[in-house]
């Protein structure tokens, strides 16, 4: 069957099922080869599945099948909980970076997110944290999505990502005399808990905030801080003040430590890792979301993309050192998540990461985990989704083979289904 006529049909499934009021009514059953049980950290010989309204009620090792319900026979394949991606930017495009992303508009990167929750869905990936978007496109989608009107990931959204005056989170490409700047900036402690009232009035449910300086911003150094440690103290209490969790985009050691010290719920990128801001983020229990893959695709296609020399420059010096840092955070145990900065490198292709993470230092387990129970349990969502579960949302997929013999199989998913609705069944 092709893409767009699986997507209309899983469309049409669940807008009638939802204009019914009766959402995914029938009883379904998948029988497996094996299940990866990310809560235990091991695999289940011969599971089956049963679901109803979209929730998983029963997972048994050798389990009975009741020949009265819907079967999916899955057999030959490996059953894993939906894959969860905490740094996605599913509004950017990934071939126009630079000068040439200022182009689109507010409507254009907002159609552009419709395709790209899609093709995210399709890899696989059932929910996503989208960590900055302009005009609050990811609000607009994230309520598409629930309300079955376009296909795509489970969303958790930040708005505008907040940041200082010609940081990393505004944009700098033009001269003074266009006054622009970015949604999300805002200088000093009452200016940047105002942003976070008005993000949640408009639908964030994450707060995104830019500690340090970045690779692909105009004029910001990589690893000079830039909110100060009163600024982010204050954004983290706010934050914490209205149930929201936080995120620093941080490569410096100083904006990391600052970050965690003020009580951030994850460093993403955190590509100078030294001993010390290891240990912090032990103490504190932070998590690290690690870009590792992105810059593969900066350093041989970003040049085309329209990225700029100077972020060029920057990439050739962060990309092999976060690789490094990722292998000393994994080795000393830091609870590690996965964000591929999906929007930098074309959306659907997140999973290329996981292969990097087992080569820099997890094992394939450690790897699945990160972008599951870990993940849900950063968002604070460990009860509804992160793991195959009864009582959990029916978020599932499917690969053929066994991911913890070839970790690869992740970057091309046969089978996913979402709240119990089947998207893709190669
Ligand atoms: N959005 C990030 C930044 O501009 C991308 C960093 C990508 N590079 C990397 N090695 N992870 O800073």
């Amino acid at each position: 069957m092709k893409l767009f006529q699986r997507l209309s049909m899983a469309i049409a499934i669940a807008g009638s099922l939802a204009t019914s009021g009766q959402v995914y009514a029938e009883l379904t059953q998948i029988k497996a080869g094996k299940l990866i049980d990310v809560v235990q950290g091991k695999v289940v010989s011969a599971p089956v599945v049963v679901i109803e309204d979209g929730i998983i009620v029963s997972v048994t090792a050798n389990g009975k099948i009741d020949n009265t319900a819907r079967l999916i026979d899955l057999s030959d394949h490996t059953l894993i909980p939906g894959l969860m991606d905490m740094h996605v930017h599913l509004t950017s495009d990934a071939n126009k970076h630079g000068y040439k992303r200022l182009a689109s508009s507010l409507p254009d990167v907002t159609i552009t997110g419709v395709n790209n929750a899609q093709v995210t869905l399709m890899a696989g990936f059932t929910t996503v944290r989208n960590v900055g978007a302009p005009g609050y496109a990811d609000v607009a989608l994230k309520r598409a999505i629930e309300q079955g009107s376009i296909p795509g990931p489970r969303m958790f959204v930040s708005g505008p990502s907040i940041g200082v005056t010609g940081g990393h989170c505004d944009n700098n490409l033009l001269p003074p005399s266009y006054n622009v700047k970015s949604g999300g900036v805002a200088d000093g402690p009452w200016a940047i808990r105002e942003k976070i009232r008005q993000h949640i009035k408009y639908g964030a449910d994450v707060i995104k905030f830019c500690a340090t300086g970045g690779v692909l911003s105009k004029g910001t150094k990589v690893g000079a801080q830039q909110y100060s440690q009163e600024e982010m103290n204050a954004l983290v209490a706010e934050a914490n003040l209205r149930g929201l969790v936080t995120a620093a985009h941080a490569h410096g050691n100083d904006g990391i430590k600052a970050a965690i010290k003020a009580g951030v719920n994850s460093i993403e990128h955190a590509s100078f890792l030294d001993e010390e801001a290891i240990q912090l983020a032990l103490e504190m229990g932070t998590y690290f979301s690690m870009d590792i893959y992105t810059t593969e695709y900066i350093l041989s296609e970003g040049e085309k993309a329209g990225i700029l020399q100077e972020s060029l420059d920057k990439e050739r010096v962060v990309g092999q050192r976060q690789r490094d840092s990722f292998s000393a955070a994994v080795k000393a145990g830091v609870k590690m998540v996965f964000g591929s900065d999906a929007g930098v490198y074309p959306h659907g292709t997140n999973g290329a990461q996981f292969s990097r993470m087992v080569r820099f230092g997890m094992t394939p387990m450690q790897a699945i985990q990160a972008s599951t129970i870990n993940a849900a349990t950063l968002l604070r969502q460990e009860s509804n989704i992160g793991s195959i579960d009864v009582g959990k949302s029916a978020d599932i997929i499917a690969v053929k083979g066994d991911p913890m013999e070839n970790i690869s199989l992740l970057e091309a998913i046969p089978f996913v289904m979402k709240q119990g609705i089947v998207y893709k069944h190669d």
